[in-house]
């Protein structure tokens, strides 16, 4: 679930590196966004986005293939990440398990990374360091005009109950709500192929 030392040490480095793989999960490795016929980037680019549905309506898949239309289309620094990874990346960086510092991470994910995807915000509960690690990184992001798309099985007005007022404020007042609705498309795929 990690991120790869590796991973962890080209973030830190160097931006080419970077664009070079991007964290994409392998799954959505070929998704694009002329899959979603109803989406056009034009209308989404520049923007924070609130992506939200139950399971398996095709939020990541949307998340992931909006952040390759910028790195198709831009020379921006792109990043996906789940809501864990992020934790865990921070967690680990605290307690100095990679030797690079705490400091050069935040400059990274506060001030570097302009487009960043957080995925399956609300999907586990953020302890209170969690939350204010979380904070830091939304509260400099937005001061910096950094872009970041959220994916959540929550409605917004649950997101409030789940990460508190400061942090869910901050998340919703500034971005676009994109509902996805219809069913779950792993069923429906799970339903074709097994009896
Ligand atoms: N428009 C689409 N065209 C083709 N496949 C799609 C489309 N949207 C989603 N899928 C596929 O359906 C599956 C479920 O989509 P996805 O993982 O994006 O759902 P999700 O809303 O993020 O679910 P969860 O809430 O469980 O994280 C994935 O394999 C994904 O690639
Ligand atoms: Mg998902």
């Amino acid at each position: 679930m990690s991120l790869h030392i590796e991973y962890i040490e080209k973030i830190l480095s160097d931006e080419n590196k970077l664009r070079m793989d991007f964290n994409i999960p392998k799954r959505y490795s070929t998704v694009s966004i002329s899959d979603i016929p109803s989406m056009q980037f034009d209308d989404l680019k520049e923007k924070d986005l609130y992506i939200f549905g139950s399971a398996g309506t095709g939020k990541t898949h949307l998340a992931v293939s909006i952040i390759k239309e910028y790195i198709k289309n831009s020379q921006l620094s792109c990043m996906f990440v789940t809501i864990d990874e992020l934790m865990i990346l921070f967690r680990d960086i605290y307690n100095n398990k990679h030797g690079v510092s705490e400091a050069a991470l935040f400059r990274k994910f506060n001030e570097e990374i302009r487009v960043l995807v957080i995925d399956d915000i609300g999907s586990s509960r953020l302890t209170d360091w969690g939350m204010s690690t979380l904070n830091s990184v939304v509260n400099s992001r937005y001061n910096n005009c950094l872009t970041t798309i959220w994916t959540s099985n929550m409605a917004p007005d649950l997101l409030y109950d789940y990460v508190g007022d400061r942090l869910a404020s901050r998340i919703l007042n500034n971005s676009k709500h994109i509902h996805l609705g219809g069913k779950d498309k792993r069923k429906a795929y799970k339903d074709k192929y097994i009896k």
